[in-house]
């Protein structure tokens, strides 16, 4: 090694030691006489005392370092002069006096400092990310995002699951997404698919009887990349036979608590992690992953609202529809402008509009509420009483504002979950250091799908539907219930499994329900299929989220921040300039034409 200490390893008990440590040039300071340089490494920083009198030789060396500079450094760790120690920083008591220095990589003006936490482009860290992830926050983020890996590895492995890897040049397994594809060029015409997840493989894998598996799976899926999602990202999946729902819900409640309170054991959760139907979140929270950090529950207001003479209430109440709210406390004093935003916000996500009723701060008791201390557009077509009921159905008390939206069912729901969460956010109502899980249970199994004309699957087509509902599948499918479960994290979906169809029977059925052909399902699925008549274990599995996971523990807000070369908004990466053209050799190979080519 050219180090015989890391920063970690250095401090007072080191002193009157000869080190040779090696790193970045953090910082420079020439004081005239002495150089002091901080000398950055993997594990943290240590300051560098260059002095004439001691090494001319090192001095010299120093007066040429700049900010980035790779250096060797051999010398005396001493005890900092009293008065000049830094408790901040956990080499703060010591510095090294430089015997010898050499400079082992010089550097250019890097584009942004390392050496602060000033925000900077994104593109431009997306561009340099071998600089960005030399900052310490991305750095503390990798070594999280390692400790995660390696308590899952360890969790698993106790508990008898083998770690197995699938292939990544495989044929597509349908999870929702367009699939990436590769040519294949022994077979001209011919594609591979990068796998969306591991669905299928491990699927088979219990049919293989290996009863308990998982891996750290790459998922390759070609959609739209958004703050938790990425073209590439990646999962822990895991599998195993002869379970039920419990089992697989007991496994990630104990795998995930002992996560948090291994790797971030300053924040806090609950046990044991409570559990909502999907009816439940969409009526209480307007959406399948609630952040269960604050309440602000939705409100059903129409029975109210169905006494008033208010055409917005009465015409979507006469329509099938609802009038919902939730309350904003505190916000009554909302000025026009921050009420249109809110407006502006529940148009954009689909409703007619929003309909505000602020209540004054004058408000001590709802009993003695008067229309002289309410203040909204709607109030001409509602009496008192009216507004009272709402109000006390809300909670709603002195300098509160009210957020009311009629409408379809499903829409008024998604609004109102998107105006709690932006309330949420205006209030600051979710704790940092918190951590809340909810698993969601009772999926429907299929939803309509206008745009195809069928059925599609809520989750994927391996799906089971309980015993009972079977029949259903002939009768009404839009009852049928599914045995998947969700996993929720802070709002954020996190995990996602199910008890999987095992007959082939069952599986085509469900597969003819999703519209495809009887040569498709041979086309697309005939392996499983056919692995299912050589005797299948019931089976069932989940899979979890890990960049979301880590983002949500390192409290990031996006998953890029813990993934060391994501891929920007264009699904491009800037540091290998990927998607890039090839050679007119390499598409020759691979039986491939480019469209402007053919056409011209
Ligand atoms: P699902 O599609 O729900 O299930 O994915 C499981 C979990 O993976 C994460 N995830 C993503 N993370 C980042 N970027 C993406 N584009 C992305 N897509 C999904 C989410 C999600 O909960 N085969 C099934 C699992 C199973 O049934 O066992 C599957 O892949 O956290």
């Amino acid at each position: 090694m050219l180090k015989t200490h890391n920063s970690a390893e250095l401090g007072k008990e080191q002193a009157g030691t000869k080190v040779t440590l090696a790193g970045w040039v953090h910082r420079r300071r020439d004081h005239g006489g002495l150089i002091f340089i901080d000398l950055r490494d993997r594990d943290g920083i240590t300051q560098v005392v260059f002095n004439p009198e001691r090494s001319p030789q090192s001095h010299k060396t120093a007066s040429r370092l700049r900010n980035e500079f790779v250096l060797q450094v051999s010398g005396e760790v001493s005890l900092r002069p009293s008065g000049t120690e830094n408790p901040a920083l956990p080499t703060g008591y010591i510095e090294v006096l430089a015997d010898e220095a050499r400079i082992l990589g010089a550097a250019k003006t890097p584009p942004f400092n390392i050496n602060d936490d000033l925000e900077v482009d994104e593109a431009i860290r997306l561009k340099y990310r071998y600089l960005d992830l030399r900052r310490p926050r991305m750095r503390d983020n990798l070594i999280l995002r390692h400790r995660v890996y390696q308590y899952l590895r360890r969790f698993l492995d106790q508990k008898g699951f083998l770690e197995v890897e699938t292939p990544i040049l495989i044929k597509s397994t349908p999870e929702g997404a367009r699939d990436y594809l590769v040519p294949s060029r022994i077979q001209p015409g011919s594609f591979y698919a990068l796998p969306q997840s591991p669905q299928q493989a491990k699927q088979l894998l219990m049919v293989a009887g290996l009863e308990k598996y998982y891996q750290i799976a790459k998922c390759f899926r070609d959609e739209d990349t958004r703050a938790d999602r990425q073209p590439e990202f990646t999962q822990l999946d895991v599998e195993m036979s002869f379970v039920d729902e419990e089992d697989i819900l007991g496994l990630l409640e104990e795998l995930f608590s002992g996560l948090a309170e291994t790797v971030t054991p300053h924040l806090k959760f609950s046990r044991p992690f409570p559990r909502m139907t999907y009816a439940e979140a969409m009526e209480r929270y307007g959406t399948d992953k609630p952040d269960l950090r604050f309440g602000l529950e939705i409100s059903d207001l129409s029975d109210t609202a169905t006494t008033t003479d208010f055409k917005v209430f009465t015409s979507a109440l006469a329509g099938g529809g609802k009038v919902k709210g939730i309350l904003a406390p505190g916000c009554g004093g909302y000025s026009r402008h921050q009420l249109d935003e809110l407006g502006k916000l529940a148009k954009d996500r689909g409703a007619g509009g929003l309909v505000t009723i602020s209540l004054s701060d004058a408000v001590t008791d709802l009993e003695t509420l008067t229309m002289d201390m309410v203040k909204s557009v709607a109030a001409k077509f509602l009496n008192i009483e009216q507004i009272k009921e709402m109000a006390s159905r809300m909670e709603a008390g002195g300098g509160d504002l009210l957020l009311i939206v009629a409408g379809e069912n499903d829409i008024v729901s998604t609004v109102l979950g998107e105006l709690r969460l932006e309330i949420g956010r205006r209030l600051k109502l979710a704790a940092d250091d918190q951590l809340a899980f909810v698993f969601i249970i009772d999926f429907p199994l299929f939803y309509w799908s206008p745009e195809q004309g069928c059925w599609a699957a809520m989750h994927h087509p391996f799906t089971t539907p309980p015993d009972e509902d079977i029949p259903l599948l002939d009768t009404a499918p839009q009852k049928a219930r599914s045995r998947h479960y969700d996993m929720v994290l802070n709002g954020n979906e996190i995990a996602g499994g199910s008890i999987r169809i095992h007959t082939s029977q069952l599986q085509r059925k469900v597969f003819r329900l999703l519209g495809y052909s009887d040569d498709e399902i041979s086309d697309r699925f005939g392996h499983l299929l056919e692995a299912f008549e050589y005797g299948a274990p019931p089976h069932g599995g989940v899979a979890a989220g890990i960049d979301r996971v880590v983002m949500l523990l390192s409290g990031e807000e996006s998953i890029r921040e813990v993934i060391p070369f994501p891929k920007n908004q264009n699904a491009a990466d800037t540091v290998f300039n990927a998607p890039s053209p090839v050679s007119a050799e390499q598409l020759e190979d691979l039986h491939l034409r480019l469209a402007d080519e053919s056409d011209s």
